[in-house]
């Protein structure tokens, strides 16, 4: 984790950020008949050298952000700017460029590498895509070098994935995300099948590239205690937009909206005293569909402080007007009606 730097020019800008899949009937005459609404209008900044995590329940849109951020999916609507240009308008060298600057950590280590290549060959793969990053002949020093920054023996430039551990795989992961010197991380679940012990070091091997590497990190999620010891800010998602932003403390200790407070109550504590103390808070039914996102607040079918209010008017997400006098850590956005400050972990 490094301080951010939120007073220069942010390096990624994310506005009205949307990516809706068209439903559709019929097999010869398609006929559209509604929306996956994945993301739903999503804005956040991204400083140098920052990291920002994404937190929120499986479905909530985490992955489709990571895909348009890469450049792997085109928005519906909205902009991503990098660097102040706005990639999503950009296409051939223009675009291949910017991609090379915004590299993907995936999820599961166990099927995002190809089993029939070896270590070498993953790790050097970008390569073949831009070669302009390494010359030919230099390909399996740098391959080697990389590996050794991950922190693996460069002897084992020529296995193959099923003969490491799922943290090593990770970490061959990470080198490959490397490759080509990117700017910015997108890592989506980077630790999430890993076991807890191997999740701490893939995690401090992350912030160690960071400062390493100057890079700025979208580090996503589904459990908020995983984030907390490498962002800077985090975001909290529900049903495809953000519902609470902020520096890390004011997250975990001042949370203002009644979905990450829920959250919060189920993260791990380990002190058994503090564990006692701590209000449970159980969310009631499933997270609605995307195809038909409740109206009003969207969080409204689940939230026990749900009123009129509620079913009528969209929260916008800005500082609550409670709040707005006072400059202390309850001041940040939270997109709720009656937002409340309430600590529900304990101060560690
Ligand atoms: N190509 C697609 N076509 C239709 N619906 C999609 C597509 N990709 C994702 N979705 C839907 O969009 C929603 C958001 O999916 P997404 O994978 O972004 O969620 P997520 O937050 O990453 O979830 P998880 O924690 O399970 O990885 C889900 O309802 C998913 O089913
Ligand atoms: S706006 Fe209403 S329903 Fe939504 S989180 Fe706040 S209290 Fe709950
Ligand atoms: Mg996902």
């Amino acid at each position: 984790m490094t301080p951010a730097t939120a007073t220069t020019e942010p390096i990624l800008e994310v506005t009205g950020l949307v990516k809706h899949y068209p439903l559709t009937r019929g097999i010869l005459f398609k006929k559209q008949i509604g929306a996956v609404k994945a993301v739903d209008g999503v804005d956040f900044t991204l400083a140098k050298g920052e990291t920002l995590g994404i937190v929120g329940e499986s479905g909530c849109g985490k992955s489709t952000v990571a895909r348009m951020l890469c450049n792997l999916e085109r928005p519906t609507a909205g902009s991503i700017r990098f660097k102040g240009e706005d990639i999503t308008k950009l296409s051939g060298r223009a675009l291949k460029a910017v991609r090379r600057n915004i590299q993907m950590v995936f999820q599961d280590p166990y099927t995002s590498l190809n089993p029939r290549m070896t270590v070498g060959d993953i790790i050097g793969e970008p390569y073949d895509i831009h070669p302009e990053a390494a010359p030919k002949g230099d390909r399996r020093r740098r391959v080697q070098e990389l590996l050794d920054v991950v922190g693996l023996d460069p002897e084992y430039v020529n296995r193959y994935p099923h003969q490491f551990s799922g943290g090593q795989r990770q970490r061959i992961g990470i080198a490959r995300g490397l490759a080509l010197r990117p700017e910015v991380i997108v890592a989506d679940e980077p630790v999430s099948a890993l076991d807890v012990s191997v999740q701490a070091q893939v995690i401090n091997l992350l912030a160690r590239l960071q400062s390493e590497f100057d890079l700025s990190y979208v580090f996503i999620a589904h459990d908020l205690s995983i984030v907390r010891h490498i962002s800077d800010r985090v975001a909290v998602m529900y049903l495809g937009r953000i519902v609470e932003t902020g520096r890390d403390a004011e997250i975990y200790d001042h949370p203002t909206h009644p979905y990450t407070q829920a959250l919060l109550s189920a993260v791990p504590v380990p002190d058994p005293e503090a564990r006692e103390q701590r209000e449970r808070i159980i969310l009631s039914g499933d997270v609605p569909s995307p195809t038909n996102i409740p109206s009003g607040c969207r969080f409204r079918t689940r939230c026990w402080k749900a009123q009129e209010r509620c079913v009528r008017e969209v929260p916008a997400l800005a500082v609550p007007a409670v709040f707005r006098a006072a400059s202390g850590p309850a001041a940040h956005p939270s997109a709720c009606h009656f937002a409340e400050e309430k600590r529900v972990v304990p101060a560690e």
